[in-house]
């Protein structure tokens, strides 16, 4: 069995009934289609679950249009709204303008070589070319393919050859978190030797026909080093042609491949259509009770589903604005967007809500100005029970939910209710999206599903799932698993260990290959984890297996401790024997200020486990 990686997503609202119900109501009066229906299929038409098999709610039907047909509705209906906001370059698209904008770029597109079916690379930070540019590649039927925009040289001609991708939208520079930003003249010369000439010479890169540079450097880099490059703005200009003629799309399109791993070493592309995007964007903003008055604040990468499909496409199907605070994350512009453009939503992960609460804390943002704030998105890891307190109490986050997927789910396919008990807003990941099914199975037979309650692997199933993995049949074979009793359905294996209740609620246990086998024995590194967060002196903390002679695997805690703390290895054995038991006191405590991340803020375990394996032979292990 194949064992894939996926991130998940965990997002938290805390809500109260009143607003929601006035939230309703203001929907209901702007006359947005119509909501899902409240009622949960297992616990009112089918009564309570014994097997973890269940089905999200059938209304409201799928959206059976492309992005754009969607679109256009929207810009009908919303046009002199705003859309999109970049803080950062002090200027604001409406739904009108972003529509016109991107008709002329997808034109210009056209006139450079960009057809239907085309794969466009995109690095770029969260400004509003990449905005821009998201719609006009759609418009044309072309595949929207965004890197991360700190991927070095290697990584950037890995990943356009793995995709074969024509075109490349890139930044003269490259905005890094907490960092000066980084020139990207010598990545582009090495991905194109003759870019300060005439000619590009991709030979790295055989399918590159031409770069489009995003002049986001301020005068800081001289693109004139970079000639061969067709500068953003003329592209946008470049075409006197008034219309975009009919692409005939269709809503089975790909229109989306994203990098599911953080390497490229061994890539994998899940490829998604107008209608998996589509529709988990409008039902992730129909569970948030998205409204056109709604102005969504979201530092988190627009290169990740997270800020993609969470982000935009949540907002674009529902008439929300979108602000983008910095192009990389800076918490102290995430506040001041808020407080600027009266943020209703907040989004982060667990670190990056961290950091903007300090800086509330100790004064360099005042606590003013968070009134509007009703609701925010915390993906990538579990938020503990403090942080969650905080962000109702201080930033006025009062819905806060969780929500669960994979890249391969486009993402998302469990997520909390505004109506669920709060226990189940802080220990499952809610029920299913509409029009989604899920089941617990045994992992080492996926074709038998578990009864409730019991740990397993989980399988998605539904509009949701990916097409394929980019050019790779035997890996989209691992992962894409047929049902034994009806073959045209087809299962994503998450590799994610979760149980399900009887009313359907989902609970993330951690990942499958995390999974801790000591001495035979089972350990779950979430159960540990959430253990020592309860300590006072650990800021963060996560636990993976370290290869041991005797027991073949066990338990090591690398810890960030609280500032201040004088926290001991001893106290952390101490209270994991008190808590839990003997067999889950880590052998091994490291104490670290950072971990190895993903995109979405999920830790890289096994980074982590590599780096035990190193600090043990360093004799560094406590
Ligand atoms: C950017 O990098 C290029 C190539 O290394 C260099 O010539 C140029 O001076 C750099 N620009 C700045 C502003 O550092
Ligand atoms: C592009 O067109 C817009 C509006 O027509 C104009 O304001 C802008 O200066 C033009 N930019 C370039 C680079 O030609």
């Amino acid at each position: 069995m194949s064992i894939l990686i996926s991130s998940f997503l965990l997002i938290a609202t805390i809500y109260d009934y009143q607003h929601q119900a006035m939230t309703l109501l203001r929907t209901l009066r702007c006359g947005r289609r119509g909501f899902e229906s409240f009622r949960s299929s297992s616990s009112f038409t089918r009564g309570l679950l014994t097997q973890a098999h269940d089905r999200g709610p059938s209304e409201p039907p799928l959206l059976e249009q492309t992005i754009p047909e969607h679109f256009a509705g929207v810009v009908s209906k919303h046009g002199d709204r705003n859309a999109v906001i970049s803080r950062h370059q002090r200027t604001e698209l409406t739904y009108d303008a972003l529509d016109r904008k991107s008709n002329a770029l997808a034109r210009g597109l056209q006139s450079i070589g960009v057809k239907k079916g085309d794969r466009v690379s995109v690095s770029l930070g969260n400004n509003i070319e990449f905005a821009i540019a998201t719609y006009a590649i759609f418009k044309l039927g072309a595949v929207l393919n965004p890197l991360n925009p700190s991927f070095n040289a290697g990584q950037v001609v890995s990943a356009l050859n793995h995709l074969e991708s024509s075109h490349l939208i890139i930044g003269t520079e490259t905005h890094l978190i907490r960092k000066d930003p980084r020139n990207n003249t010598e990545i582009l010369k090495h991905i194109a030797p003759g870019i300060g000439g005439k000619k590009l010479e991709a030979d790295l890169v055989p399918s590159l026909k031409e770069i489009v540079l995003v002049d986001n450097s301020r005068g800081r880099v001289d693109p004139s080093q970079l000639s061969a490059a067709v500068p953003f703005a003329d592209v946008q200009n470049g075409s006197s042609q008034e219309t975009l003629s009919d692409q005939s799309l269709d809503k089975n399109d790909i229109v989306n491949i994203q990098f599911t791993s953080g390497t490229t070493s061994s890539p994998k592309a899940a490829c998604l259509t107008h209608r998996n995007i589509l529709n988990n964007g409008a039902q992730i903003g129909d569970r948030m009770l998205l409204t056109p008055d709604d102005v969504v604040v979201c530092p988190p990468p627009l290169f990740h589903c997270f800020g993609c499909i969470l982000g935009y496409m949540a907002t674009a199907t529902h008439g929300s604005s979108i602000v983008f605070p910095s192009e990389a994350f800076d918490p102290e512009a995430s506040l001041r967007a808020v407080q600027e453009y009266r943020g209703t939503a907040l989004y982060g992960v667990a670190t990056m809500f961290l950091a903007e609460l300090e800086l509330i804390a100790n004064g360099v943002v005042p606590n003013e100005g968070f009134q509007h704030l009703r609701t925010g998105i915390a993906a990538g890891s579990s938020v503990p029970a403090e942080l969650m307190r905080k962000l109702h109490k201080i930033l006025n986050l009062e819905e806060l939910t969780i929500c669960y997927g994979m890249t391969e789910t486009s993402p998302v396919s469990c997520m909390t209710r505004t109506d669920d008990p709060i226990k189940k807003r802080i220990d499952t990941v809610g029920r299913l999206l509409p029009h989604v099914e899920c089941k617990v199975v045994d992992p080492s037979d996926p074709t038998t599903t578990l009864p409730i309650n019991t740990r397993g692997e989980l399988a998605t199933s539904g509009y949701l799932v990916m097409e394929e993995y980019f050019n790779d049949p035997l890996k989209t074979r691992e992962a894409l698993i047929p049902d034994p009793h009806d073959p045209t359905k087809i299962w994503m294996l998450t590799g994610d260990e979760a149980f399900m209740d009887e009313e359907g609620y989902v609970s993330i246990t951690g990942r499958i290959k995390d999974l801790i086998i000591r001495g035979g024995e089972n350990i779950h590194p979430l159960e540990i984890e959430n253990c020592l967060l309860g300590h006072e002196g650990v800021r963060e903390v996560s636990v993976v297996g370290l290869p041991d002679e005797r027991y073949g695997e066990v338990v090591a805690a690398f810890v960030v401790r609280n500032k201040d703390a004088t926290l001991e290895a001893g106290e952390v054995g101490e209270w994991v024997r008190e808590r839990l038991s003997g067999h889950l006191v880590p052998k091994y405590v490291f104490w670290v200020q950072d971990y190895p991340k993903t995109a979405s803020g999920k830790i890289q375990k096994f980074i982590l486990k590599e780096d035990g394996i190193r600090m043990l032979k360093e004799g560094k292990g406590l």
